[in-house]
């Protein structure tokens, strides 16, 4: 139908149709990137789940391949879950996943690459030893225990993976131990755990270096200075912790615990979840894949035939001060950017709206920097907003007159702004710093009624004495709106159905400043975008 196209993204990674939700067993292997996905093969509603496999040079292009996990055995007979592939030493590739077994129990199988030199490595075999971790020991909950980790190798030579769970109300990453991949043991205490009351999903576990881009192998040597993070997906939402891997203790050690969980670090502010992240040898950097629901009706999801897209595969590092990880789009996705426009020199006064025209509104990239030309101006940080960021950017939106803010863009507006999305920021003074907080906000981004559209929102640290500039990148793609602030330390990730893409199939777009300061735009860039080859062929 129409409306299944205009909302059908045309360069984010999706199957051509049904349900798909978490990335699985991201790797690079032998000339090829592979993306698994939860894939439900017979419907655009989660269930029936196998793992769909797509391969790809590019991060951009896919070829969509046959099923590689399918549930044909006791131990996955009602779901092939989530999980993840590691590189053993000596190359022999293993995948780790949850099943849920016949009673419905989550316990973790394992298969291998049937022909290791089949460039698209299309068949997985199941091992005879399935499942090799069953959900058993004190205070396991059996249907609370799934989405292991890739593995690691400790002092002792032996390999670790971390497997997502509850435990007497807490949430964990229970760590299990083994020497050949196959017989696992669980060791006697959690990599890390925490009060939380309700399980951590896909549980991501890396070594980053402060400042430094380039990604680190977790199964190789981890240079000194190296921190970890820890990702865990829970209350809908991906969030982080950074810290030390306690090489005696065999723990994961937290730079700092914070209680209260509305105050934990989040991949992304928006639509984000399940993310797992991987180390790509071909080009030595971490990329992170996350997954994006529909925010659309189950019944609309019906209608489309289709539901669920990962976001952008994302270049993820640790900042230098050690305290946040970054993350920007994959180089590889600016092969898409068509018909360059650029505006140097912008001024934004008050109220000023200024259109930015000769790029696809409905497929593009955006980045603007924005400089202040004052910053006397700026409201008083209330840190108090940090528990509920949504809240207050429903309550200072970007109709909102503040000192310095909000500035930003709109998008995906309908010719009388009855519909548009906003992207914005708005600049706060705390003590000895800026805060600055950038929002997406969707209540407005359509007419339809039935839709989820909140108004997300994160905080960001800012020097604004030795950085200048404020940069905003978003990618427009249809119904997906990503963005990325401050250079990668805010993403909003967002799903939008305005019915001018229906209707007209047309859009607007500007940036604007509703700040009492003037705002100026150094520099502003847009690409309009191809549409990629996303999983049109099957091979
Ligand atoms: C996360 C999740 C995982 C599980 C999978 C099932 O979205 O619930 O915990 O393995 O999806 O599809």
């Amino acid at each position: 139908s129409i409306v299944s196209k205009r909302y059908r993204t045309a360069y984010h990674f999706q199957p051509p149709k049904n349900w798909i939700n978490d990335p699985n067993g991201p790797m690079y292997y032998n000339g090829f990137y592979h993306e698994f996905y939860q894939y439900n093969p017979n419907g655009s509603l989660w269930g029936n789940i196998v793992w769909g496999h797509s391969v790809s040079t590019d991060l951009v292009n896919w070829i969509r391949l046959e099923a590689a996990i399918e549930r044909d055995t006791p131990s996955d007979i009602n779901g092939c879950w989530t999980g993840s592939a590691t590189i053993l030493t000596g190359g022999q590739l293993v995948i780790i996943y949850t099943g849920a077994d016949t009673e419905k129990r989550q316990v973790q199988n394992i298969v291998l690459p049937k022909n290791q030199s089949d460039p698209y490595l299309r068949e997985w075999i199941k091992v005879g030893d399935n499942p090799v971790i069953e959900p058993v020991g004190p205070g396991l909950n059996s249907s609370q225990f799934r989405d292991p980790t890739t593995g690691w190798i400790g002092p002792d030579g032996l390999w670790r993976i971390a497997v997502g769970a509850e435990l007497n109300g807490y949430s964990a990453a229970l760590l299990y131990k083994s020497k050949d991949f196959l017989t696992w043991t669980r060791v006697d205490h959690p990599l890390y755990s925490s009060k939380t009351f309700s399980m951590w999903e896909c549980p991501d576990f890396f070594a980053v270096l402060p400042g430094n881009k380039s990604g680190l192998d977790l199964s190789a040597a981890i240079p000194n200075g190296a921190k970890h993070v820890l990702k865990m997906s829970l209350d809908s939402c991906d969030k982080y912790m950074i810290g030390v891997y306690d090489l005696k203790l065999d723990t994961f050690v937290p730079d700092t615990v914070l209680e209260d969980r509305r105050l934990w670090l989040r991949i992304d502010y928006g639509n984000y979840y399940a993310s797992k992240s991987f180390f790509d040898s071909k080009k030595g950097r971490r990329i992170i894949w996350g997954w994006t629901n529909e925010t659309d009706s189950s019944s609309d999801d019906v209608a489309k035939g289709w539901a669920g897209i990962h976001a952008i595969p994302r270049t993820i590092w640790l900042g230098g001060d050690g305290k946040q990880l970054l993350q920007w789009p994959v180089q590889e996705i600016e092969s898409l950017h068509t018909g360059e426009i650029s505006h140097q020199g912008i001024e934004l006064k008050k109220g000023d709206l200024f259109e930015i025209k000769g790029t696809d509104t409905l497929q593009a990239d955006v980045e603007i920097d924005f400089e202040l030309t004052s910053n006397n101006n700026t409201d008083p940080f209330d840190p108090s907003w940090l528990l509920d960021t949504e809240k207050h950017c429903r309550e200072a939106d970007a109709s909102v007159h503040g000192g310095v803010g909000p500035f930003g863009l709109v998008v995906l507006a309908s010719d009388n702004m009855e519909e548009h999305t906003t992207v914005h920021f708005r600049v706060y003074k705390s003590q000895h710093k800026y805060m600055i907080l950038m929002c997406s906000d969707l209540r407005r981004s359509s007419l339809r009624p039935g839709l989820y559209t909140p108004a997300y929102g994160g905080f960001f640290e800012f020097d604004l004495e030795k950085e200048k500039k404020i940069s905003l990148r978003t990618l427009i793609d249809r119904s997906a709106v990503e963005s990325f602030g401050g250079g990668g330390r805010v993403c909003i990730m967002a799903r939008v159905y305005p019915v001018a893409l229906v209707d007209d199939g047309g859009a607007r777009m500007y940036a604007f400043n509703n700040g009492s300061s003037t705002v100026r735009v150094p520099q502003l860039r847009a690409w309009s975008m191809t549409r990629a080859q996303v999983n049109v062929n099957k091979v």
